[in-house]
């Protein structure tokens, strides 16, 4: 089992087939669905697909979402990280986008800004990343403020066109970028 990043608090590694109950308790909550999409797992089925598919990023891209532990309870509380985003979406395709999504019971404990920073390091220092991007919905307040306190900065607010997978076309979304300096 591969792990990428330590925190003082998690553990971010690959996501395995074992975490099919954490992702089922994660994604079968339609208060966790409220901004991305709102259409929550109904089966552990549904759940173990997206494991594989996650996974088979990691190969054909060389990276996709981690699964964080809590380091305290060694319990599966979420996922966060960095994938490559192959579908256009706001006149960007193949980019790094940052994301994040944790049951609702370990919501408040700074665990999303924690392991998004972690993300952050990670793409700037060892993938040497030029920029990284993420997005969300406008009212999604708690996810935007994590993306502020890690530094990323608010561009603009667009509409999905085309047709990204996970979203209605015409809806609203936020988008934020981070640019790494270069030295
Ligand atoms: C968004 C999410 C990841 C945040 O996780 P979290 O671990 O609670 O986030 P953190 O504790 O690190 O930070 C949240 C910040 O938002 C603030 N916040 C929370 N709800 C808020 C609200 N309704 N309005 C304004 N700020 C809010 C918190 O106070 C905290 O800021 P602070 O540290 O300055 O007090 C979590 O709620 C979640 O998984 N939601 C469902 C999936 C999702 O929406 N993912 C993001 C998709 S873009």
């Amino acid at each position: 089992m591969k792990i990428f990043v330590e925190t003082d608090r998690l553990i971010l590694r690959e996501i395995l087939s074992s975490d099919d109950q954490g992702m089922f308790e994660l994604d079968s909550d339609p208060e966790v669905h409220k901004y991305v999409g709102q259409n929550p797992a109904k089966s552990i089925e549904e759940c173990r697909k997206t494991i594989e598919y996650v996974r088979e990023q990691y190969i054909s891209n060389g990276i996709g979402r981690w699964a964080v532990v809590e380091k305290a309870s060694n319990n599966f509380i979420g996922w966060s990280g960095l994938k490559i985003l192959t579908e256009t979406v706001n006149k960007h395709t193949n980019f790094y986008d940052l994301g994040y999504r944790f049951s609702k019971k370990y919501w408040g404990k700074g665990f999303a800004t924690e392991s998004a920073q972690a993300s952050l390091e990670y793409g700037i220092e060892k993938l040497k990343l030029k920029e990284i991007f993420a997005m969300t919905d406008p009212q999604n307040l708690a996810s935007r403020k994590v993306l502020e306190k890690i530094g990323m900065k608010y561009i603009e607010t667009f509409e999905y066109d085309g047709k990204p997978s996970w979203r209605k076309e015409g809806e609203l979304a936020t988008w934020y970028k981070i640019i790494i300096p270069t030295l």
